[in-house]
């Protein structure tokens, strides 16, 4: 077979090459192949490895110089709340006095505020400011991104959010997969009556369902916010309609969140920071995979998830940025990856798998995402460094100077590549 293009004088390629979900220590099991190339045939791999690869070149072949980088699967971020209106800088002060997250949201603001500002932005007033994020996004190596609603809290502004989702889709270069998550924070109008907004987002589930607008629903599990029993019933209804579940659990208290999430099968349960140990076993013995999110961490200065223990204990970790404009204001999932290993204490190898094969294994696309591996999407990235560890060594630092998405290249040297799809 004759590829379309290939890419040789790589330095070394990393990648997971197991079955996903991959857990606890297996995480660091990753293939290293030295000065290897890739053949990629229409936007699929069609042969990776360090032989001879002139046998795969016709007339119409490209072949490109990896000038001596290493090559890795593009990130997957999948936890994001992408689309929002308007940002939350006047919290700041706030933050770093260390006045509580919840309590910035009981006196209506936090979420009530990004609430406000998407509910009174135009469509394309959020179309234009996520598509910057995306290209930020692109650039720091990611491919495939998860996006969440959940700042209209009704069901048109709900819509909206994920209409401009769906564009951004069909626009721009990374993948999107969005989940609907009306239950993220209880609207100003329901303050005292939580039950009847619980059973608005209960029927708003099918009209979602009904216009192919999210292929998963999450919910805030939180004190003061959602309860493990609301979760239930939300979670339980949606399961019923062929949506993917998942829940943000044991991010500031411990309500038994991660213990539901396992027990309904979610594919993810997100955050983490507080879990206890009887639910890091049970998360250990399930193929609901922990999406650790150390930035909003960092931000918030709040404990660290115990990534370390949940893979010794044999967790299947993923790792995201979960950018949004009040936890986690930042689009950078690399430097996520860099805080991951450090104040997790993770191996760069884990994070490598979090962030590719079992990430894309809860978003429910490690059949064709995730790894480089022949059959698989060609979404790989170029990175200027000599070896894996570096990169999480000289932190803070984007290293990635290409992209490839889909086979297609989509940033060169940091640039973006326009109108390629
Ligand atoms: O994942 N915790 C709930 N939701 C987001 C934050 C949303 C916001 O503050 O705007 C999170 O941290
Ligand atoms: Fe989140």
């Amino acid at each position: 077979m004759i590829a379309d293009l290939i890419i040789h004088h790589i330095k070394s390629i990393y990648t997971p090459n197991q079955k996903a979900p991959i857990k606890g220590l297996n995480m660091r099991n990753i293939q290293v192949i030295e000065n290897g190339y890739v053949a990629i045939k229409d936007g699929v791999i069609l042969s990776v490895g360090n032989g001879l690869y002139e046998h795969l070149i016709g007339s119409n072949t490209k072949t490109l110089d990896a000038e001596n980088k290493i090559m890795l699967p593009a990130f997957i971020d999948s936890h994001t709340h992408l689309v929002h209106g308007g940002s939350r800088e006047d919290e700041y002060g706030e933050i770093i006095q260390g006045i509580p997250y919840l309590d910035i949201l009981k006196a209506g603001g936090g979420i009530h505020h990004t609430v406000n500002h998407t509910i009174s932005a135009t469509f394309d007033e959020l179309y234009n400011k996520a598509y910057q994020s995306l290209d930020l996004m692109l650039k720091s190596g990611v491919s495939v991104v998860e996006a969440k609603s959940g700042y209209g809290l009704e069901l048109k502004t709900e819509i909206k959010q994920l209409e401009v989702a769906k564009k951004l889709n069909a626009h721009h270069p990374i993948e999107l997969y969005s989940t609907y998550m009306g239950a993220h924070a209880i609207p100003k109008r329901y303050e005292q009556h939580k039950d009847r907004y619980i059973n608005e987002v209960i029927s708003d589930l099918t009209i979602i369902k009904e216009n192919d607008l999210a292929s998963a629903v999450d919910i805030f599990c939180e004190a003061h916010v959602f309860s493990v029993e609301d979760s239930r019933k939300i979670l339980t209804q949606a399961k019923k309609l062929g949506f993917k579940i998942k829940m943000h659990a044991d991010e500031i208290q411990s309500l038994g969140g991660t213990s539901l999430a396992v027990n309904l099968g979610c594919s993810s349960v997100d955050h983490l920071m507080v879990i206890n140990d009887e639910d890091i076993k049970k998360l250990s013995t399930s193929s609901t995979i922990a999406n650790l999110l150390p930035g909003t961490s960092f931000y918030l200065n709040k404990a660290f998830a115990p990534g370390r223990k949940m893979i010794d204990q044999g967790v299947a970790v993923s790792i995201s940025t979960d950018y949004n404009p009040g936890s986690c204001p930042t689009e950078n999932l690399l430097l996520v990856m860099q805080i991951a290993a450090n104040k997790m204490k993770l191996l760069p190898e884990e994070v490598l798998t979090a962030v590719t094969l079992n990430a894309a294994y809860h978003l429910g696309i490690s059949e064709t995402h995730g790894s480089i591996e022949v059959g698989k999407q060609a979404n790989v990235i170029l990175v200027n460094a000599p070896n894996l560890n570096y990169v999480f060594y000289h932190y803070g630092i984007n290293h990635v100077s290409d992209v490839w998405i889909k086979g297609q290249q989509v940033l060169k040297n940091q640039e973006i590549v326009r109108n390629v799809r």
